[in-house]
């Protein structure tokens, strides 16, 4: 349903002196979604992940540079589809509720992601299910908690009948219950066929709902593996990072991970994660790993297995 090839994405700083240097941000990215299926994706604040959706939605900021490709339902997706296709058959759960528009009453917002049938029915009926009550359908965002706004902007998403949902971070400061009901009902339509990106930096709510998870870092996937992979010791995980970020949860040995994450990658500096590595050779340090497949997984790693 959608795949997303080689993307990289750059900004233009400027330096000293009007010098110019180009940051990249997202570096030789791939990733693939089939209909029924929920890929989440996880990774530190930073790491890119919002930049991805906002390049599969055609928002990114005007100072970016993008390359890559990204087919949707077999074809390019072109600025045009994206056009088109945004806020009926791909829709966004983005990670602000400053998506809301502020001059429109959240009811009538819904409402207009509605392509047919009945729009104040269907309306109504989500916003039942995400217990905002009618006087809720007069309001404009800024009468809005934080909480409500974040129920508006999924309802807004989810009422359309999309095919491809992309879905920011849609759940913090969501009461645990909205949080299991929203991930529930995100499952559900998985389950009737929509396709499902889930952008978040919680392992544990990826692992709760999706069917694989690929983890980011530095603007790149390190691994891609079925969510049956994140068990025991980690040992089925395929990079070193990926295992250490499980061995960290509470539930595991609540081990942390020494050192930080670069916000980017430097060119010829090899694998962004060689400065908290163990198993580090010479290659690790001079050249960025390929994307490479193992045990029905990927992992970009020279001495994964
Ligand atoms: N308009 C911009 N100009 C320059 N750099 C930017 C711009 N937008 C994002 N970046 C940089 O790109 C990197 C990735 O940002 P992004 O928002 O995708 O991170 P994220 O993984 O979504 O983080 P978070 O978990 O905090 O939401 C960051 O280092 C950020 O500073
Ligand atoms: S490529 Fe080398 S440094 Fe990077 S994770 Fe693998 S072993 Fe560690
Ligand atoms: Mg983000």
């Amino acid at each position: 349903m959608l795949e997303v090839n080689n993307l990289s994405i750059s900004f233009i700083q400027y330096e000293k002196g009007l010098k110019q240097k180009t940051i990249q941000v997202i570096s030789d990215l791939n990733i693939k979604i089939s209909k029924g299926e929920i890929l989440a994706i996880v990774g530190s604040s930073g790491s890119g992940k919002s930049l991805l959706a906002h390049a599969i939605l055609g928002i990114l900021p005007k100072n970016a540079l993008m390359s890559g490709t990204i087919l949707y339902d077999g074809r390019e997706l072109t600025t045009k589809r994206q056009k088109k296709l945004r806020g009926n058959e791909i829709a966004f759960i983005p990670q602000s509720v400053n998506f809301l528009d502020p001059l429109m009453k959240v009811g009538s917002q819904v409402r207009s992601s509605v392509s047919a049938g009945e729009k104040k029915e269907k309306q109504r009926k989500i916003f039942d299910r995400y217990s905002l009550d009618s006087r809720t359908d007069s309001l404009f965002p800024f009468q809005l908690s934080g909480g409500m706004a974040r129920r508006v902007l999924v309802a807004s998403a989810v009422v359309g009948g999309a095919k491809l949902i992309v879905a920011d971070e849609p759940t913090p400061g969501l009461h645990p219950e909205v949080v299991n009901e929203t991930l529930g009902h995100l499952r559900e339509l998985a389950n009737q066929g929509c396709a499902i990106l889930l952008i978040t930096h919680d392992i544990g709510t990826a692992l709760n709902v999706a069917d694989s998870i690929a983890v980011f870092y530095s603007g790149i996937t390190i691994e891609i593996s079925p969510v049956s992979d994140f068990s025991g010791k980690g040992e089925s995980l395929r990079h070193p990072y990926t295992k250490a970020l499980w061995n960290a949860l509470p539930q595991n040995d609540f081990n942390p991970i020494d050192g930080f994450q670069p916000s980017h990658i430097e060119q010829h500096s090899g694998c962004p994660f060689n400065s908290r590595c163990t198993f580090k050779s010479s290659e690790c340090v001079s050249k960025l790993p390929l994307i490479r497949d193992v045990r029905f997984g990927k992992v970009r790693c020279y001495h994964a297995t």
